[in-house]
């Protein structure tokens, strides 16, 4: 398969650099990154090891591949959108942080869009190096629910290369289960500057749990089965399993990058307004950390 890969950061490049062993990869990356690749290729450490050679550019238009993989922050979907819109694919997965990524896509794009999440621990060591911090899961189906046949060749795809892949088709509650994680973890660790250990304990763990609760509340709101319990054992899990890691709100707040906030807790946040609910931890948690980015001239 030709596979392009937009927004080869950390996860986008650990992914990318897998598939890379059985199938034509480009990775779209920032000019550092793309150099380093090219001179010596993608190295991936940790969990998953592999030195690999695939195709790396920083200009994502006019490109044409079997699938396309968006890992870019949400904030910057439309923007990847438009210049994937100037190539060509037959189908495109996001796997991204946040909601209503895929609905952006699809707004400008002709192929089929999938849903995707993925909770593998990905950091990005130098220029050309990326380390697995934890091996996670990669779940993937279509958008709106359902079978998809196109969604399974994906999925055998990622399979076969050794990436742990569940082919879902609840993408919807899929989708809402991970914001419910995201929405507790990630602004906490963020603000409070933290592993994601911390949210298992006091005094973070009533905020966090007060913010995934509220999530699944939201979610049941807008047609999701997603019971209080289910969301809070999974934010509980996720933190256990990525206990010694930076969220990657943690790390765009350390390196002074715009945060996924509204895609995030902004995205709770919304869909409650519109339902005439009160998310008032969700709402704290994201006024501070669109405060911090405000003060930054981030946004
Ligand atoms: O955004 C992240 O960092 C990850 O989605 C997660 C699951 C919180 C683990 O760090």
């Amino acid at each position: 398969m030709e596979i392009v890969v937009f927004g080869a950061g950390s996860l986008g490049s650990l992914v990318g650099g897998r598939l890379a062993r059985d199938h034509e990869v480009t990775l779209v990356a920032r000019a550092e990154h793309t150099e380093a690749i090219r001179d010596s290729g993608l190295h991936i450490e940790g969990e998953l090891e592999a030195t690999v050679f695939p195709a790396a550019t920083t200009d994502g238009r006019g490109l044409a591949a079997d699938l396309a993989i968006v890992t870019v922050k949400s904030g910057d979907t439309a923007t990847a959108a438009d210049a994937l819109a100037t190539g060509s694919f037959d189908v495109v997965l996001s796997l991204q942080n946040g909601m209503g990524n895929e609905a952006v896509l699809a707004d400008v794009l002709e192929g089929s869009i999938l849903a995707g999440t993925a909770s593998y621990g990905a950091v990005r060591r130098e220029p050309g190096t990326v380390e697995c911090t934890g091996r996670g899961e990669i779940v993937l189906g279509a958008r709106e629910g359902g079978s998809s046949v196109l969604a399974e060749r994906v999925g055998r795809a990622f399979s076969v290369v050794g990436l742990e892949t569940t082919v879902a088709d609840d993408m919807p509650r899929r989708l809402w289960g991970k914001l419910a994680v995201n929405a507790g973890i990630n602004p906490v660790t963020a603000l409070a500057d933290v592993e994601n250990g911390a949210v298992l304990d006091p005094p973070a763990n009533d905020t966090a749990r007060a913010a995934t609760r509220e999530t699944a509340r939201v979610a049941r709101a807008c047609g999701v089965h997603l019971p209080n319990r289910v969301a809070l054992e999974s934010m509980a899990r996720v933190a256990d399993d990525t206990a010694a890691n930076a969220s990657s709100m943690r790390q765009d707040v350390r390196t002074g990058r715009r945060t996924e906030i509204d895609a995030i807790n902004g995205y709770v946040l919304d869909r409650a307004s519109e339902r005439g609910l009160e998310v008032p931890t969700n709402r704290t948690l994201a006024t501070l950390v669109r405060t911090w980015e405000r003060a930054r001239g981030l946004r």
